[in-house]
Protein backbone atom coordinates (compact mmCIF):
# COMPACT_ATOMS: atom_id res chain seq x y z
CA UNK A 1 0.00 0.00 0.00
CA UNK A 2 2.84 2.73 1.01
CA UNK A 3 6.24 2.44 -0.91
CA UNK A 4 7.87 4.51 1.55
CA UNK A 5 10.29 2.65 3.65
CA UNK A 6 12.72 3.85 7.06
CA UNK A 7 15.15 5.05 4.84
CA UNK A 8 13.56 6.19 1.74
CA UNK A 9 10.75 8.26 3.29
CA UNK A 10 9.17 10.61 0.51
CA UNK A 11 10.85 13.76 0.36
CA UNK A 12 8.17 15.94 0.55
CA UNK A 13 7.62 14.90 4.34
CA UNK A 14 10.16 16.89 5.24
CA UNK A 15 8.17 20.35 3.69
CA UNK A 16 5.33 19.12 5.06
CA UNK A 17 6.60 19.28 8.85
CA UNK A 18 8.55 22.76 8.31
CA UNK A 19 5.05 23.81 7.53
CA UNK A 20 3.63 22.24 10.48
CA UNK A 21 3.19 24.80 14.21
CA UNK A 22 5.83 23.92 16.31
CA UNK A 23 5.29 22.32 20.09
CA UNK A 24 2.17 21.22 18.86
CA UNK A 25 -0.90 18.54 20.12
CA UNK A 26 -0.53 16.26 16.92
CA UNK A 27 -1.76 12.63 16.46
CA UNK A 28 -0.43 10.21 13.48
CA UNK A 29 -2.87 7.73 12.66
CA UNK A 30 -1.37 4.63 10.88
CA UNK A 31 2.33 4.22 12.64
CA UNK A 32 3.82 1.28 11.83
CA UNK A 33 7.61 0.84 12.99
CA UNK A 34 7.23 4.41 14.09
CA UNK A 35 9.61 5.87 11.22
CA UNK A 36 7.61 9.07 10.35
CA UNK A 37 6.93 9.04 13.61
CA UNK A 38 10.47 9.64 14.72
CA UNK A 39 10.90 12.60 12.31
CA UNK A 40 7.53 14.06 13.74
CA UNK A 41 9.46 14.27 17.07
CA UNK A 42 12.73 15.47 15.62
CA UNK A 43 11.20 18.46 13.30
CA UNK A 44 7.84 19.61 14.41
CA UNK A 45 9.26 19.17 18.39
CA UNK A 46 5.26 18.44 19.54
CA UNK A 47 4.42 19.35 22.97
CA UNK A 48 2.08 15.64 22.96
CA UNK A 49 2.19 13.08 20.56
CA UNK A 50 -0.57 10.69 20.29
CA UNK A 51 0.03 7.21 17.79
CA UNK A 52 -2.91 5.21 16.66
CA UNK A 53 -2.72 2.36 15.17
CA UNK A 54 -4.54 -1.13 15.76
CA UNK A 55 -1.46 -3.28 15.08
CA UNK A 56 -3.74 -6.18 13.47
CA UNK A 57 -2.18 -8.60 11.06
CA UNK A 58 -5.60 -9.00 9.03
CA UNK A 59 -6.19 -7.97 5.59
CA UNK A 60 -8.49 -5.63 6.33
CA UNK A 61 -5.97 -3.46 7.56
CA UNK A 62 -3.05 -4.43 6.02
CA UNK A 63 -2.47 -5.99 2.52
CA UNK A 64 -0.01 -9.17 1.79
CA UNK A 65 2.47 -8.10 -0.43
CA UNK A 66 1.01 -4.60 -1.21
CA UNK A 67 2.22 -2.80 1.81
CA UNK A 68 4.58 -0.40 3.44
CA UNK A 69 7.81 -1.11 1.53
CA UNK A 70 6.71 -4.49 -0.05
CA UNK A 71 6.71 -5.94 3.34
CA UNK A 72 3.53 -6.52 5.94
CA UNK A 73 3.49 -8.92 9.11
CA UNK A 74 3.80 -12.50 8.54
CA UNK A 75 1.16 -13.06 11.63
CA UNK A 76 0.16 -11.29 14.64
CA UNK A 77 3.08 -12.33 16.70
CA UNK A 78 5.07 -10.01 14.26
CA UNK A 79 2.41 -7.61 14.56
CA UNK A 80 2.95 -7.33 18.56
CA UNK A 81 6.41 -7.49 18.09
CA UNK A 82 5.98 -4.14 16.21
CA UNK A 83 3.52 -2.56 18.99
CA UNK A 84 6.38 -3.55 21.55
CA UNK A 85 9.45 -2.06 19.39
CA UNK A 86 7.11 0.98 18.65
CA UNK A 87 6.58 1.46 22.54
CA UNK A 88 9.88 0.55 23.65
CA UNK A 89 11.46 3.01 21.79
CA UNK A 90 8.90 5.93 21.58
CA UNK A 91 6.45 5.92 24.88
CA UNK A 92 7.16 9.04 26.84
CA UNK A 93 5.72 11.79 28.69
CA UNK A 94 5.38 13.09 25.60
CA UNK A 95 4.40 10.10 23.72
CA UNK A 96 1.21 7.99 23.99
CA UNK A 97 0.75 4.71 22.35
CA UNK A 98 -3.07 3.78 21.34
CA UNK A 99 -3.50 0.79 20.14
CA UNK A 100 -6.66 1.42 18.38
CA UNK A 101 -7.88 1.82 15.30
CA UNK A 102 -8.89 5.35 13.86
CA UNK A 103 -12.55 4.52 13.78
CA UNK A 104 -12.71 3.02 17.60
CA UNK A 105 -9.91 5.82 18.61
CA UNK A 106 -11.07 9.04 17.49
CA UNK A 107 -13.62 9.58 19.91
CA UNK A 108 -11.26 9.53 23.10
CA UNK A 109 -10.62 13.06 22.00
CA UNK A 110 -12.49 16.17 22.13
CA UNK A 111 -13.32 18.23 19.68
CA UNK A 112 -10.55 21.03 18.37
CA UNK A 113 -7.92 18.97 20.67
CA UNK A 114 -5.01 18.63 17.95
CA UNK A 115 -2.60 21.03 16.18
CA UNK A 116 -2.67 18.86 13.36
CA UNK A 117 -3.33 15.08 12.80
CA UNK A 118 -1.41 13.35 10.00
CA UNK A 119 -3.30 10.35 8.10
CA UNK A 120 -1.10 7.45 6.72
CA UNK A 121 -3.66 4.36 7.63
CA UNK A 122 -5.63 2.55 5.53
CA UNK A 123 -5.28 3.90 2.11
CA UNK A 124 -9.19 2.99 0.57
CA UNK A 125 -11.42 5.66 -0.15
CA UNK A 126 -14.74 4.27 2.76
CA UNK A 127 -11.40 4.55 5.40
CA UNK A 128 -9.83 7.91 3.50
CA UNK A 129 -13.23 9.18 3.81
CA UNK A 130 -13.74 8.12 7.47
CA UNK A 131 -10.80 9.22 8.84
CA UNK A 132 -11.72 13.08 6.87
CA UNK A 133 -14.97 13.56 8.36
CA UNK A 134 -13.70 11.50 12.19
CA UNK A 135 -10.48 13.68 12.42
CA UNK A 136 -11.27 17.09 11.14
CA UNK A 137 -13.42 17.83 14.14
CA UNK A 138 -10.87 16.90 16.16
CA UNK A 139 -8.64 19.86 15.09
CA UNK A 140 -8.67 23.45 15.84
CA UNK A 141 -9.50 26.36 13.98
CA UNK A 142 -7.00 26.84 11.66
CA UNK A 143 -5.47 23.70 12.24
CA UNK A 144 -4.28 21.30 9.82
CA UNK A 145 -5.27 17.62 8.50
CA UNK A 146 -2.46 16.48 6.66
CA UNK A 147 -2.00 13.09 5.79
CA UNK A 148 0.70 10.77 2.91
CA UNK A 149 0.50 8.96 -0.04
CA UNK A 150 -1.97 11.59 -1.99
CA UNK A 151 -0.68 10.28 -5.22
CA UNK A 152 -1.09 6.08 -4.10
CA UNK A 153 -3.32 4.31 -6.91
CA UNK A 154 -5.00 1.04 -6.34
CA UNK A 155 -4.53 -1.72 -8.84
CA UNK A 156 -7.33 -0.39 -10.93
CA UNK A 157 -5.35 2.32 -11.29
CA UNK A 158 -7.49 4.81 -9.70
CA UNK A 159 -6.49 7.28 -6.68
CA UNK A 160 -8.33 6.39 -3.73
CA UNK A 161 -6.75 8.84 -1.52
CA UNK A 162 -6.80 11.56 -3.96
CA UNK A 163 -10.36 10.90 -5.05
CA UNK A 164 -12.07 10.88 -0.93
CA UNK A 165 -10.17 14.42 -0.27
CA UNK A 166 -11.90 16.14 -3.14
CA UNK A 167 -15.16 14.17 -2.30
CA UNK A 168 -14.45 15.46 1.59
CA UNK A 169 -13.93 19.27 0.12
CA UNK A 170 -16.76 19.70 -1.74
CA UNK A 171 -19.00 19.56 1.03
CA UNK A 172 -16.18 20.87 3.71
CA UNK A 173 -14.72 24.17 2.65
CA UNK A 174 -11.26 24.98 3.42
CA UNK A 175 -9.44 28.03 3.47
CA UNK A 176 -6.42 25.90 2.34
CA UNK A 177 -6.44 22.68 0.61
CA UNK A 178 -2.61 21.82 -1.09
CA UNK A 179 -0.44 19.15 -2.15
CA UNK A 180 3.74 18.81 -1.64
CA UNK A 181 4.56 15.57 -4.02
CA UNK A 182 2.65 13.03 -2.24
CA UNK A 183 1.79 14.54 0.73
CA UNK A 184 -1.90 16.42 1.27
CA UNK A 185 -2.13 19.75 3.87
CA UNK A 186 -6.13 21.00 4.53
CA UNK A 187 -6.19 23.94 6.50
CA UNK A 188 -8.98 23.98 8.93
CA UNK A 189 -11.18 27.39 8.86
CA UNK A 190 -10.57 29.77 11.62
CA UNK A 191 -13.75 29.90 14.14
CA UNK A 192 -15.35 33.40 13.58
CA UNK A 193 -13.49 34.97 10.27
CA UNK A 194 -16.23 33.24 8.18
CA UNK A 195 -13.30 31.71 6.11
C1 LIG B 1 1.57 2.84 5.78
S1 LIG B 1 1.64 2.23 7.40
C2 LIG B 1 2.00 3.68 8.37
C3 LIG B 1 3.38 4.18 8.16
C4 LIG B 1 3.82 5.29 9.09
N1 LIG B 1 2.88 6.42 9.08
C5 LIG B 1 5.17 5.79 8.64
O1 LIG B 1 5.21 6.61 7.71
O2 LIG B 1 6.19 5.37 9.19
C6 LIG B 1 -0.07 1.96 7.68
C7 LIG B 1 -0.44 1.59 9.11
O3 LIG B 1 -1.83 1.85 9.23
C8 LIG B 1 -2.36 0.96 10.14
N2 LIG B 1 -3.82 0.94 9.93
C9 LIG B 1 -4.53 0.23 9.03
N3 LIG B 1 -5.83 0.46 9.18
C10 LIG B 1 -5.96 1.36 10.20
C11 LIG B 1 -7.06 1.98 10.85
N4 LIG B 1 -8.32 1.74 10.46
N5 LIG B 1 -6.81 2.85 11.85
C12 LIG B 1 -5.52 3.11 12.24
N6 LIG B 1 -4.45 2.53 11.66
C13 LIG B 1 -4.66 1.67 10.67
C14 LIG B 1 -1.65 -0.35 9.86
O4 LIG B 1 -1.69 -1.20 10.98
C15 LIG B 1 -0.24 0.14 9.50
O5 LIG B 1 0.63 0.04 10.60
Amino acid sequence: MNVHSASQQSPYRQTLLDKMPAAGVVAEIGVWKGAFSRNILKVANPRKLFLIDPWICDPEFMIPGDFFDGNSAANQQEMDNIHNGVCRELASDIVEIVRKTSENAASDFSDAFFDWVYIDGNHYYDYVRQDLDLWFPKVKPGGFVTGDDYLWRDKDGSRPVATAIADFLKTTPCPEAVTIGDQFVIRTALAESGE
